[in-house]
C-alpha cells in the first residue's frame, strides 16, 4: 500500500551535464532542442524548456569530459525535505547541507550507492518571462518556441549502475519512490529498474552497465508534445549531423515512444513520450520482466541497438572501440 512517504518528491528538477564540446553541445541543446539559456556562470551554461515553471533543468559544464555532475531533485513540501534528508542521512549517503544556488534554495547533497551525486531541495525561483519570452496565456511558464525539436519539459533522468540492485534498494527503501517495472535477469539480479514518484510511470531508472564501472550515465529525457514531435526530431537530428543511435520506435517497458541520440559531447540523449498513459493506481503492482522477455526487443519485436548496454557516459577506455564492437555483434 502506498504511504505518506511515497509521495515526498516532486519531480527531477535539473540536472549537470558535463561535455568536453561546450559550444557543439550548447548548440545541440539551445538552438536544435530549443532550450533557452538563462545564465552563464564560469564554465556552465544554464537552460530551460518552455514549459518548465523553475529557471532552469540544465547545466551544461564544459569540462575534459563528459557525463553526468549532480541531479536535482525536488521535494514536495519542506516536511518531505527534511523526512528525505533523515533517511538519507540513515543510510550513510549524505553529504551535508549546500547554500543557495542559482535557481534553487538550500539544498542537501547526497550520493547513490553508486556514486552519483545528487541533491535534494524545496525552495525554488520561479522563472519570470521577460518581454521576448512572455506566453500568451498566462497558464504557461513562457513563450512557445515552435522550433526545433522544441523539447517541452525534462522528463526523467537514467543511470548506469555497477550494482542496480543496490541502487533501487535505495531509491525503494530510502528515497521511498515507488517501482513501476524491473527486469530479472537469469541470475536473480535485476538488469534495470524504474521508478515513479507520481502517476507519470518512471522519474529515475537504472541499467546495468557491462562494463562494470560506477557512477556512470546513461540519458536523460525531454518530453516532447507528441510522438509526431519524435518523428520530426530524427529528422531534424538526422539534418544537423546529430547521431541517432535507436528508434524512433516504441518500448515494451513502460511503452514510451523514443529517440535515442548522442549529443556533440557523447552523452545519450533521449526524446520521450508516453502519450496519455499514466499510472493511476496508488497501488500499481511492480511489472517484472524475465531476461528471455527482455531479449525479445521493444514493443513491435525491434531488438535493443547493442550500444544501449556499452555507451555510458564519461566513456571507459576504448569506448568507440567497444561500442563499434557491439554493433558489429562481437
Ligand atoms: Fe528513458
Amino acid at each position: 500500500m502506498a504511504v505518506t512517504e511515497n509521495f515526498d518528491l516532486a519531480h527531477i528538477g535539473g540536472v549537470e551535464l558535463f561535455t568536453p564540446k561546450f559550444d557543439e553541445s550548447l548548440h545541440f541543446f539551445r538552438d536544435i532542442c530549443a532550450m533557452r539559456e538563462v545564465a552563464r556562470i564560469g564554465d556552465s551554461s544554464y537552460l530551460r524548456c518552455w514549459d518548465e515553471y523553475q529557471l532552469y533543468t540544465l547545466k551544461l559544464t564544459a569540462s575534459h569530459t563528459n557525463g553526468v555532475g549532480r541531479t536535482l531533485f525536488r521535494a514536495t513540501s519542506e516536511d518531505a525535505l527534511q523526512r528525505r534528508v533523515a533517511a538519507i542521512e540513515a543510510a550513510g549517503l549524505g553529504h551535508g547541507w549546500r547554500d543557495p544556488e542559482v535557481g534553487v534554495g538550500r539544498s542537501y547533497e547526497f550520493e547513490d550507492p553508486d556514486g552519483h551525486l545528487m541533491g535534494i531541495y524545496y525552495d525554488t525561483e520561479h522563472y519570470v518571462p521577460d518581454d521576448d519570452d512572455r506566453p500568451a496565456l498566462k497558464n504557461q511558464a513562457s513563450a512557445y518556441p515552435g522550433r526545433g525539436i522544441n523539447a517541452r519539459r525534462m522528463d526523467h533522468i537514467n543511470y548506469l549502475a555497477s550494482d542496480v540492485n543496490k541502487a533501487g534498494e535505495f531509491w525503494r527503501d530510502v528515497m521511498f519512490a515507488r517501482e513501476s517495472e524491473r527486469v530479472r535477469l537469469d541470475d536473480g539480479r535485476y538488469g534495470a529498474w524504474w521508478f515513479r514518484f507520481h502517476q507519470k510511470s518512471y522519474d529515475v531508472v537504472y541499467s546495468d552497465d557491462w562494463t562494470g564501472e560506477r557512477g556512470r550515465f546513461h540519458h536523460f529525457a525531454f518530453a516532447p508534445d507528441s510522438r509526431e514531435d519524435i518523428l520530426k526530431a530524427a529528422d531534424i537530428c538526422l539534418e544537423n549531423g546529430i547521431y541517432i543511435e535507436y528508434g524512433p520506435y516504441k518500448h515494451a517497458i513502460n511503452q514510451t515512444f523514443f529517440l535515442y541520440v548522442w549529443e556533440p559531447g557523447g552523452n545519450r540523449i533521449e526524446f520521450a513520450n508516453a502519450q496519455a498513459r499514466l499510472l493511476l493506481d496508488p497501488d500499481w503492482p511492480v511489472v517484472e520482466w524475465s531476461q528471455a522477455e527482455r531479449a525479445k526487443g521493444q514493443a513491435w519485436g525491434m531488438k535493443t541497438v547493442a550500444t544501449f548496454h556499452t555507451h555510458g557516459t564519461p566513456f571507459v577506455a576504448n569506448q568507440e572501440e567497444i561500442d563499434r564492437k557491439a554493433l558489429e555483434g562481437h
